[in-house]
């Protein structure tokens, strides 16, 4: 299917409306997710990004119909990651002498990927060409959030092709975000962020700056996955230079596991304590949450509680995960804390204090530990933790 979306500018992606899972099983995709690639019918004729190769023959397939593959002058590859350069090798194989203008590194990956060795021409920052009543600016995005990302800025049009900048992973019914569910396009867009962009926020925040600073004309933001950005599209550049800045929305999240419910007792007196103080809470049982939009709640979160009991001197399983990925996140200015049950040894507050801590999180208080079901006079002394965190 095509559908004009600016004057000569085509969507012409596929909506993944059934995918759950992304990358892998590493992230979920509760709404599905969609492949945007774009199609400029100007005197040339251009192809803005592929779609992920299971759906390589029905692209193919609707480009052809709509404008003949023959008939395509040049290809860019704004990112050459599966889900968008993943059809790339079929389109090729229809038609090999395609210019592709990607960025040196996306010719690299590319030459990894496919062991083709086609007619790149290779584009930098501030590189146009002209395609007739437009020209196409070129804007290298590395690590934003491989190191081939650029966007491309159809001047004349004043629409970006941002690739995965400003996505969403979400099958919307309409293209356009003002015919949508706000909340809907919001939950994905932080989602995303969260999930895959958070550790580059210090390269995003200065993207940001460099664009804005260039006072383009924007009318339209086309990403690659979900919704088109149509009504005051710089509303969501605004989000990232938010949520590129430390963020976090002023409450705590708890995420724990548990064997025997101890540590769950501890969780909800701790929580008492927070909100005694002021401080909204969230509590999550770990072990049968969802990793990404756990990962979305603290990329949300003041505070960050993780509660454990303690087993073979260690986290549960499912706790060390967690932190695992907390680390490789390098959420910034966030307030940390441990706690959980044990029956003997207890290790499993104090390794939580010491991988947040190694993770960049202010580690006020000493790890929280009771000997196997907590007291009530323990559980006063949760609240008071709860309380102590509040206040910090
Ligand atoms: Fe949507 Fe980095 O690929």
């Amino acid at each position: 299917m095509m559908i004009e979306i600016k004057n000569k500018i085509f969507w012409c992606g596929i909506k993944d409306w059934e995918l759950r899972a992304f990358h892998g099983h590493e992230l979920s995709t509760h709404r599905g997710s969609t492949y945007n690639s774009y199609l400029i019918k100007d005197k040339k004729t251009v192809l803005i990004d592929t779609v992920w190769s299971p759906y390589k023959e029905e692209f193919a397939e609707a480009l052809e119909k709509n404008v003949g593959i023959s008939n395509i002058d040049m290809i860019v590859i704004n990112h050459i990651e599966p889900d968008h350069g993943g059809s790339l090798g079929y389109i090729m194989s229809l038609k090999p002498e395609i210019p592709i203008y990607c960025t040196k590194n996306g010719a690299d990956i590319i030459k990894r990927h496919f062991h083709k060795d086609w007619n790149f021409v290779i584009v930098k920052t501030g590189d146009s060409v002209n395609i007739g009543e437009y020209d196409l600016v070129f804007v290298e995005m590395q690590m934003i959030h491989w190191p081939d990302s650029m966007m491309t800025y159809v001047k004349g049009a004043a629409v970006v092709l941002s690739n995965d900048a400003f996505g969403q992973h979400y099958a919307p019914y309409s293209l356009f975000n003002d015919d949508l569910d706000q909340c809907e396009i919001y939950q994905e867009a932080i989602k995303y962020y969260a999930n895959i962009l958070t550790p580059f926020s210090p390269l995003i925040k200065k993207k940001v700056e460099q664009v804005k600073a260039l006072n383009l004309p924007i009318e339209m933001i086309a990403p690659s996955h979900g919704v088109i950005w149509r009504e005051n599209p710089m509303q969501i550049v605004e989000k990232y230079y938010q949520w590129a800045q430390d963020y976090n929305e002023g409450h705590a999240v708890i995420i724990y596991d548990t064997m025997y419910e101890a540590t769950k007792s501890m969780a909800h007196a701790i929580a008492e304590g927070l909100e005694m103080k002021g401080i909204k809470c969230k509590i999550f049982i770990a072990s049968i949450s969802d990793q990404s939009d756990l990962l979305t709640e603290i990329f949300k979160a003041k505070v960050l509680l993780i509660g454990s009991c303690t087993v073979n001197n260690t986290v549960l399983r499912v706790i060390s995960a967690l932190l695992e990925e907390v680390r490789a996140h390098k959420f910034k200015g966030k307030i940390g804390a441990g706690f959980g049950s044990f029956g003997w040894s207890g290790e499993a507050p104090k390794i939580i204090n010491r991988l947040l801590e190694e993770s960049g999180f202010k580690i006020p208080l000493e790890p929280l530990s009771f000997k196997y079901t907590p007291t009530a006079e323990e559980l006063s002394q949760c609240r008071d933790f709860g309380e102590k965190l509040a206040i910090i």
